[in-house]
């Protein structure tokens, strides 16, 4: 049977489930604002299936860092964590400087600023306020302090108070990541200097730290978590769907686009340092929490040719095509090396196994049906008011339109038990 993925992938059962107490209310005026995104989105489905060439238009394209949008590095209440494109926008004001901000705020700084689509700036952003927040707001970084959430369940998240980013390993957060430390090091959410200096001394693709560099150093990554960090844990949505976008995501995003290159960006290391908040040169950079910055004359990609969850689709089997054994789910079972691949056959009632995985959207399917498999656990407990619940609702049917294109095949069972083996697994997604 093909089902669509409406009720899928963890948010999407906050359409699907009834929530039995009123908490707080939303105003009609944000339930508007709702409204108005999920037609957006909606729209988007219906023009955009595929890439798209744009010319090049350096006025739209061109980011401000000037006025309102002035680099202002963050005061001490401020929150940061581990995304450097959120960093950045906090940064620079285009989302709260704070560090804490509303789903709506953050989905459309993404849009708009970095080219993201609607429809994947949607998904990550419910995502996590759903995972880490209050629902409709949620802090990049660390817990916020609770008057800075704005939204619905105030100090009563999903998971409990909503923790922020920077704690929401293996839910989001992840090992073998291009910029940031494992987990089990203590610090998954700075900038780790010696990966930046491994990065920066990949020899450089034909548009500078391109996907044909990223492809390798995620291989290069995943080597390095198995061999080093005997907590290694990959699961089928922290791996193969936000591991394969934050390798992705440092080309995709932070590429600076021009007229001499029309049709694709390219990531020089002065462009790459200012994003990742380094300075210093190779052999002796420096990074300090909050410098993210955009660099003077950066231009984002171009106006109609945003980036997609079926761009990074196509990029995620792109990269497994180019470094076949990342594709692996499972973990180290307890020291370096010890790395245990999980059958996917065995972990799904054979519906994707490891020869088909790269046929179709299976991919895509079986990484986003893994969240919402684990997520009646995760709601749990889970308070909306009426007009909460609807305008999560309208993003969320939104989203399904989205989702529903894959055609994903039903899973029925999921072996979560498998992931016993792993010491690093916890709850892991
Ligand atoms: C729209 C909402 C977004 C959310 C909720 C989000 C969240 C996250 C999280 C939780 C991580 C850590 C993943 C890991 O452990 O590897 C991450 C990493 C990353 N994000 Fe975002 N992100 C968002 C948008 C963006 C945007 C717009 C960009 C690009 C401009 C971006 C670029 C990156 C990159 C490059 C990484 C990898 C960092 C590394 O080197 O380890 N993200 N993001």
């Amino acid at each position: 049977m093909r089902v669509s993925l409406i009720c899928s992938a963890t948010l999407f059962p906050l359409a699907c489930f009834a929530f039995p107490a009123i908490k707080r209310e939303i105003s009609e005026d944000t339930l508007a604002q709702y409204a108005a995104l999920a037609a957006k989105i909606s729209r988007e489905v219906e023009v955009k299936r595929g890439p798209t060439r744009r010319a090049f238009d350096a006025d739209a394209q061109r980011i401000s860092t000037t006025g309102e949008h002035a680099y202002v590095s963050p005061g001490p209440d401020d929150i940061r964590g581990p995304c450097p494109g959120l960093n950045t926008l906090a940064n620079h004001g285009y989302i709260s400087r704070t560090g804490v901000d509303s789903i709506l705020a953050v989905t459309t700084a993404a849009n708009e600023v970095f080219g993201m689509s609607l429809g994947l700036a949607t998904f990550l952003s419910v995502y996590s306020g759903v995972m880490t927040g209050d629902i409709t707001s949620f802090s990049i970084g660390g817990k916020p302090k609770s008057s800075l959430l704005g939204g619905l369940t105030s100090s009563l998240g999903l998971l409990g108070e909503g923790q922020g980013l920077s704690a929401s390993h293996n839910r989001f957060e992840c090992d073998a990541s291009p910029t940031r430390a494992d987990y089990n090091t203590g610090d998954p959410v700075s900038l780790n200097l010696a990966q930046f200096e491994q990065l920066v001394a990949m020899p450089k693709g034909p548009n500078g730290y391109d996907l044909t560099v990223m492809n390798q150093f995620r291989g290069a990554g995943f080597n390095r978590s198995i061999a080093t960090n005997g907590h290694f844990f990959a699961g089928p949505f922290t791996h193969l769907a936000v591991n394969a976008a934050a390798y992705s995501f440092t080309y995709r995003f932070f590429g600076n686009w021009s007229a001499e290159r029309p049709g694709e960006g390219y990531l020089d290391l002065e462009t790459l340092k200012s994003f990742e908040g380094v300075i210093g040169e190779p052999g002796n950079f420096q990074w300090k929490q909050g410098r993210e910055r955009f660099p003077e004359n950066w231009h984002r990609r171009p106006i109609g040719d945003e980036y997609s969850l079926f761009s990074l689709m196509l990029d995620a089997v792109d990269a497994i095509t180019t470094v076949p054994y990342v594709i692996a789910i499972g973990g180290n079972t307890g020291k370096p090396n010890t790395f245990t691949g999980v059958n996917v056959g065995d972990l799904t009632g054979g519906v994707f196994n490891a020869q088909t995985l790269l046929q179709g959207n299976n991919l895509a399917c079986f990484a986003f049906q893994a969240v919402n498999l684990a997520s009646p656990d995760i709601l749990r407990g889970g308070l909306l008011g009426d007009l909460a619940q609807t305008a999560v609702q309208k993003l969320t049917e939104a989203l399904g339109s989205i989702f529903a294109t894959l055609n994903c095949p039903q899973l029925v069972k999921y072996d979560t038990s498998l992931f016993n083996a792993f010491p690093g697994a916890g709850s892991g997604l």
